[in-house]
């Protein structure tokens, strides 16, 4: 764990891949700022990782909050984790409303929180991680608009990595984008959309995809990026087998 890494934020803590990420770092010796908005979820987690953990309820894609945890907290490392899980449905059978839930929630939540990373600015040697997603190289047909949106959280990633460049703020940005698993709610819905849009059982659909990505291993890939060098990829592939440049 670097010196900056010993403060970190992580966005979409209460579950899935954000509480794995929130453990790990918590694990690794940070004091962790988790937020999201089940009061439950996090207060189980705050008694799981005692006063190395802060808990706060709030919406992530609110920027006011943005703001403030920033102001606040003055994070080494930021995690942009949190999502909305798509509605797993054909495009004719989406609205404009189902079809944009990823743009109002993980689009304007990393738009938000990196204005502000920006602009506050953060420390040098700081890390800000968001979390696009495989289908963002693929796509996502049950998806609606997910794999545009997260396509634009990488983009966002970019842009802010080649603004702090120039303005040489030494903060470091970089995305990730994790191959779809089953071990999340959003992951699973996801995969039990797909088998069933196959006619085919949930397990048949998973042994032809491959050993599972697991959250612990989402986890430690936020470890390694946050510990990463300058000079690597802005974008990194994650799969059961490890990370790799994104293409
Ligand atoms: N699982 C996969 O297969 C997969 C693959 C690629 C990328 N991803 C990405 O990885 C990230 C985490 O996904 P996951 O699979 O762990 O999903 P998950 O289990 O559904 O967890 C999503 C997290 O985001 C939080 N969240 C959602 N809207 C929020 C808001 N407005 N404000 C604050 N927190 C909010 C949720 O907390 P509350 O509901 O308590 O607010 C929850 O903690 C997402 O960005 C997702 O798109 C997932």
């Amino acid at each position: 764990m670097t010196e900056t890494g010993r403060t970190a934020v992580v966005t979409g803590a209460s579950r899935g891949f954000g509480r794995a990420i929130a453990t790990a770092l918590a694990g690794a010796g940070a004091a962790v700022t988790g937020v999201a908005r089940d009061q439950a979820g996090l207060d189980s987690l705050r008694a799981e990782l005692g006063s190395s953990f802060t808990p706060v309820i709030a919406d992530a894609a609110d920027p006011v909050v943005a703001g403030q945890i920033i102001d606040a907290c003055r994070p080494g490392l930021l995690v942009l984790n949190a999502g909305a899980a798509p509605l797993p449905r054909p495009i004719q059978r989406h609205t404009w409303e189902t079809f944009s839930r990823n743009w109002d929630v993980d689009v304007r939540h990393v738009f938000h929180w990196t204005r502000e990373a920006l602009l506050a600015p953060l420390d040098p040697g700081s890390v800000v991680i968001t979390l696009s997603s495989g289908a963002a190289v693929r796509g996502s047909p049950l998806s609606g608009g997910y794999a545009g949106a997260k396509a634009t959280v990488r983009f966002i990633t970019a842009y802010a990595a080649s603004e702090a460049e120039r303005d040489g703020l030494g903060i470091r940005f970089v995305s990730l984008l994790p191959q779809l698993t089953p071990v999340t709610g959003l992951g699973a819905a996801a995969v039990a959309a797909y088998a069933a849009r196959e006619g085919i059982e949930v397990g048949a659909y998973l042994d032809r995809t491959g050993p599972a990505l697991t959250a612990e291993q989402a986890a430690q890939a936020v470890l390694d990026l946050a510990a990463g060098d300058e000079a690597g990829p802005g974008a990194y592939l994650l799969t059961a087998a490890g990370l790799s440049p994104a293409p």
